[in-house]
């Protein structure tokens, strides 16, 4: 199975038709086969996608996604270079696809243009569905679960590509990760590239680039797109009498009424084929021979239908190894399943985290823990709420609940919003702070004399640590620490029990004997 974590992640899928067309090759198969040589391949069956406009009859769903992976693996897809499985294997996708369906704007998807034309154009079926509106959201779950680089895609799933990169940016913003990154970035205090490293380390989703899969024009036998709602559609399966037979009614360029009239390949379906099929040799043969008139068109199209058979051939011996031993096809399905169950579940866990709904365990406001200051192990906890709050409001809600528990012997005087006096006079600095994902707490110190500075640490699982740094520390060091502009960042970095304090471009400070350490405050 490859899982190359260095190579870009490819993802694409296809709707669970049944068989497969030459369309379906040139425009896609035949690229992923290969893609898989160079990039991290997840291929699916896109069986609920087939539901959205296909609910009423699923008799022949689990059928046609087993059709359409003997195509893939006939067409050279193979097991040992690409994870393949269907979608509906995999359910976490249901569950990406719910939580992304909580921040989709209507309007998003009313406006992808695929929704449109199809509520116009296909008439027999009902269409006003919840599902089928909310197709795009579900291809976005598809590829952001995956967190793939690249999606190849035909021109009319563009929009939908797109559309999954604003629901990206839209869930990242609203359930960012990233704060030590943005204040860092706005002070300038990292290198840009540190930066784009710690802020892709932090978003849960990457932005996906669509691929267009440069598809050559691929006409069916009446001219129009080759499609199988049309019954133009030549079949990967077809076998080699049906190929020369759709071949002998294909249409072709209508000013060659009689045989002696010449043609012009360029607008002859016919000869789209041998553009892309077709050797050198025989195209300047129908070059030559179609404006002439000098080939007839059953000649010309009894070589197209040559070229089909040839590169059909292969495929086919290899479809029948696969038919022949139905259950071999469906182990690579199982395998692949497997795999991309544990990928998906692993983005999960990511995104119920970010969300706050993981099922790990938290404590509850009710669960709230009194706290003894002297015991360093034990916490003092917030509400989870404070957690989302922005800056001022967070810092606020974070003094005053440390203020609500300090001991009695402890009395402190309010002198500002951020500002406190010990009952002997001494200015107390409570700057605020919460864990980050590479479990440090940033703060920033205004250039301000304290005799005390509290650093008020939230911790993910919403506890408050507190080190009180004594005058001495603070002041020996404080010199020594650059200021910038009025101002410096002190990070204090989680190791394991042991805390370090540090300051960027300075050596690190133990500062662990510092916690809940009250007596510089009395
Ligand atoms: N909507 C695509 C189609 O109809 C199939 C699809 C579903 C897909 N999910 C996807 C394609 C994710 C690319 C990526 O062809
Ligand atoms: Fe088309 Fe071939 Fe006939 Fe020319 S000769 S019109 S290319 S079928």
């Amino acid at each position: 199975m490859a899982t190359h974590s260095n190579k870009k992640r490819v993802l694409s899928g296809m709707r669970s038709t049944g068989k497969l067309h030459l369309g379906n090759y040139v425009g896609a198969l035949e690229n992923w086969v290969r893609m898989q040589e160079q990039y991290d391949c997840f291929f699916f069956i896109a069986d609920w996608h087939a539901l959205t406009t296909d609910y009423a009859d699923t008799s022949r769903l689990k059928e046609n996604s087993v059709e359409v992976l003997l195509d893939w693996l006939a067409a050279g897809l193979d097991p040992a270079k690409c994870v393949m499985f269907i979608q509906s294997h995999v359910p976490a996708h249901a569950e990406l696809h719910l939580l992304l369906s909580m921040i989709t704007p209507l309007g998003w998807l009313e406006r992808v243009p695929t929704y449109k034309e199809q509520k116009e154009n296909i008439k027999e079926k009902d269409l006003g569905t919840y599902g089928f509106l909310g197709y795009p959201v579900l291809q976005s779950a598809d590829i952001l679960i995956y967190k793939a680089d690249v999606v190849p895609v035909g021109e009319d799933q563009v929009a939908h590509v797109e559309l999954t990169r604003e629901i990206a940016r839209r869930f990242n913003v609203l359930y960012p990760r990233q704060d030590a990154g943005a204040e860092l970035l706005q002070r300038g205090v990292v290198s840009p590239k540190v930066l784009e490293e710690r802020l892709r380390r932090v978003l849960v989703f990457p932005e996906p680039a669509a691929l267009l899969t440069p598809a050559p024009r691929l006409p069916g036998t009446d001219g129009r797109k080759m499609s199988k709602s049309y019954g133009n559609a030549i079949m990967l399966t077809d076998p080699e009498s049906v190929v020369r037979d759709k071949l002998r009614t294909m249409v072709n360029d209508p000013s060659r009424v009689y045989r002696t009239d010449p043609g012009n390949p360029d607008v002859c379906p016919v000869g789209d084929l041998h553009k892309i099929f077709s050797t050198d040799v025989v195209k300047r043969e129908v070059e030559v021979g179609c404006r002439t008139a000098s080939i007839s068109c059953s000649e010309c199209k009894s070589w197209a239908a040559d070229a089909l058979v040839e590169k059909m051939r292969p495929m086919q011996e290899k479809r029948k190894l696969y038919e022949d031993d139905p259950r071999r096809a469906w182990d690579i399905l199982e395998k692949g399943s497997e795999a991309a169950r544990k990928i998906a579940g692993r983005t999960m866990l990511e995104v119920r985290r970010a969300m706050g709904i993981s099922a790990e365990y938290a404590p509850l406001p009710s669960e709230r823990l009194k706290r003894s200051l002297t015991d360093s192990g034990a916490g003092l906890h917030v509400d989870p709420l404070v957690w989302d709050l922005t800056g001022v409001e967070r810092g606020d809600a974070i003094r005053r609940k440390w203020l609500d528990h300090l001991p009695t012997d402890i009395i402190l005087k309010d002198i500002g919003s951020r500002t406190y006096l010990t009952s002997r006079s001494k200015r107390v600095g409570m700057p605020t702070s919460r864990e980050n994902d590479v479990n440090e707490w940033m703060f920033r110190s205004r250039d301000r004399s304290y005799d005390v500075v509290v650093l008020l640490c939230l911790t993910k699982t919403f506890e408050i640590i507190d080190f009180v740094l004594p005058q001495k520390i603070f002041q020996s060091n404080w010199k020594k620490f650059a200021r910038r502009e009025g101002s410096v960042i002190i990070l204090v970095v989680r190791r394991g029990h042991e805390f370090l304090l540090t300051i960027p471009g300075e050596s690190s400070l133990p500062i662990t004997e510092f916690r809940s350490n009250l007596k510089p405050l009395i």
